[in-house]
């Protein structure tokens, strides 16, 4: 079975969102996001996108379906009217990864992202598939409505990628850092 990742931002008090939205607007922090979901090694492939339908409809509408990744949105009320051809939606995180690990998507795409919300994170770091958690530090408190799982003993901070900066940066006279966290083998 192929590993994923997550990748998420999270605040002080543990929040990831408020009212379907980002508490925050950090440019830099997204261009990130953005980067590390598309980059792969083999220009033939690209990499899958798993999210949950609140996630899925927080994107803007004219920026949604996530360009250049395969977006897959998880809800147990698919309706096909409400998503553009190109997504797939899957009723379980199991299904997602099923199809992920079978023809034609085994061969087409390179790397899986978990991007969020809190359910679909918690089911993700509980797999053994899980791989790493690519966490922005997000040093300051917002008022949120979801979420970040406890990161549990499971996972070690690991030295960072060598793409990735590890001093604090800072936008809008907020302070994050980027960190990576990765699953331990027992
Ligand atoms: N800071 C970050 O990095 C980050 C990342 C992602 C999201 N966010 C924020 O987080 C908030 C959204 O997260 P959320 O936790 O509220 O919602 P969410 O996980 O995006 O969506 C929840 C919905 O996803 C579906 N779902 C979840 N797990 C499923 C499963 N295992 N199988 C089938 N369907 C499943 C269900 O849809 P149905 O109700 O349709 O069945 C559920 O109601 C927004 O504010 C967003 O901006 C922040």
């Amino acid at each position: 079975m192929k590993k994923f990742s997550l990748i998420v931002a999270v605040c002080e008090n543990g929040g990831i969102g408020i009212k379907g939205d980002l508490p925050w607007k950090l440019k830099q922090e997204l261009k990130h996001f953005s980067r590390i979901t598309k980059r792969i090694a083999n220009s033939n492939k690209r990499n899958a996108i798993i999210m949950g339908r609140k996630t899925y409809f927080g994107v803007p509408a004219t920026k949604r379906p996530l360009p250049e990744r395969l977006n897959i949105i998880l809800t147990r009320n698919p309706c096909s009217n409400d998503y553009p051809s190109e997504v797939v939606v899957c009723t379980s995180m199991q299904e997602a990864l099923s199809k992920l690990g079978e023809p034609p998507l085994v061969d087409e795409i390179e790397n899986i992202w978990i991007v969020g919300g809190t359910a679909v994170y918690k089911e993700a770091m509980c797999s053994p598939q899980c791989h790493r958690i690519y966490l922005t530090e997000i040093k300051q408190k917002f008022e949120c409505d979801a979420f970040f799982p406890e990161i549990t003993n499971d996972f070690k901070l690991v030295t960072n990628d060598t793409d990735i900066p590890t001093e604090v940066q800072e936008e809008n006279g907020i302070k994050y850092q980027y960190k990576i966290y990765e699953k331990v083998l027992r």
